[in-house]
């Protein structure tokens, strides 16, 4: 008899219930910004994020006349919002993109309550067949890609999709993050345990992930920074700005940062 296999895990699908029960369970990824800080935004006092602690530099931005922005795998009315808010005057319009419904409807919750030029759309980070080539100037993808298994798409899609001399603002994690024992680490023990590429899907035993999964927790893939730093190069972008970040509370921040945020240029 061949042995007994579980069906493949379509991590897609799996991630974007995962993302709506994180908005059901409040987490901090998912809370959207009050109606001070868009009006604030409007007067020209604002900031967002790409990591978990430090603003993006101002002086990455590009202007905002006329900027078509897309904001992707950014739902949670965080910076999609903002951005709306500190572009308006200038005619600048933002795309949120996201694969969790529910982390779209709270940008939408923040659009129509502060009535901002914002639009939401659905969809894999790896596919933006919906948006035409060069259509935008301005990408920021916060720390998201950590959610599917392959980086290299992602980076392809969104240099096709920035027009020439466009700018994309990524956040990612270092890899370093994943050598450890997970749950270890959650009690301040960092044990190395994992080879990089890291893997939910492969690099941990089928029992643990079933612990993750009944949590309805997200799966992660580490990448490695060959991936998420030659990849952008290779997609046809130049890397033109660069920082790291931390986050307290966590057992390695007494270490080392383990954030990183660049800024791109499409060639
Ligand atoms: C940590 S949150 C980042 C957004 C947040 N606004 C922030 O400040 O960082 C990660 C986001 O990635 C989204 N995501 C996960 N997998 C995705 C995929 N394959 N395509 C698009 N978005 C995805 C999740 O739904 C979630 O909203």
């Amino acid at each position: 008899m061949p042995p007994s296999s579980s069906p493949p895990i379509d991590v897609r699908r799996y991630n974007s219930r995962a993302w709506d029960v994180a908005v059901e369970l409040g987490s901090e990824w998912t809370l959207p910004v009050d109606a001070a800080t868009v009006a604030a935004a409007r007067r020209g006092d604002w900031s967002i994020v790409l990591t978990p602690v430090k603003p993006i530099p101002a002086e990455w931005f590009p202007p905002f006349d006329n900027a078509r922005i897309l904001c992707l795998a950014s739902g949670g009315g965080q910076q999609g919002p903002v951005l709306a808010a500190a572009g308006e005057a200038a005619g600048a319009s933002v795309v949120v993109f996201d694969n969790s419904p529910r982390q779209l409807e709270r940008d939408r919750e923040v659009a129509r309550r502060d009535k901002l030029p914002l639009k939401t759309v659905e969809g894999d980070m790896r596919d933006l067949s919906r948006f035409a080539d060069a259509t935008f100037d301005l990408i920021v993808h916060p720390c998201s890609n950590l959610f599917v298994p392959d980086v290299r798409p992602v980076w392809r899609e969104a240099a096709r999709v920035l027009k020439p001399g466009g700018v994309l603002l990524s956040g990612f994690i270092n890899p370093i993050l994943y050598l450890f024992d997970q749950k270890k680490a959650d009690d301040g023990v960092l044990e190395v345990r994992h080879r990089l590429p890291y893997s939910d899907l492969t690099s941990i035993a089928a029992e643990e992930r079933s612990e993750y999964m009944a949590a309805q927790e997200a799966l992660e893939f580490g990448h490695t920074l060959t991936d998420q730093i030659a990849g952008q190069i290779e997609a046809g972008l130049a890397i033109t700005g660069f920082y790291e970040d931390g986050w307290p509370g966590m057992a390695l921040h007494e270490y080392t940062e383990m954030f990183i945020g660049t800024r791109a240029t499409k060639i």
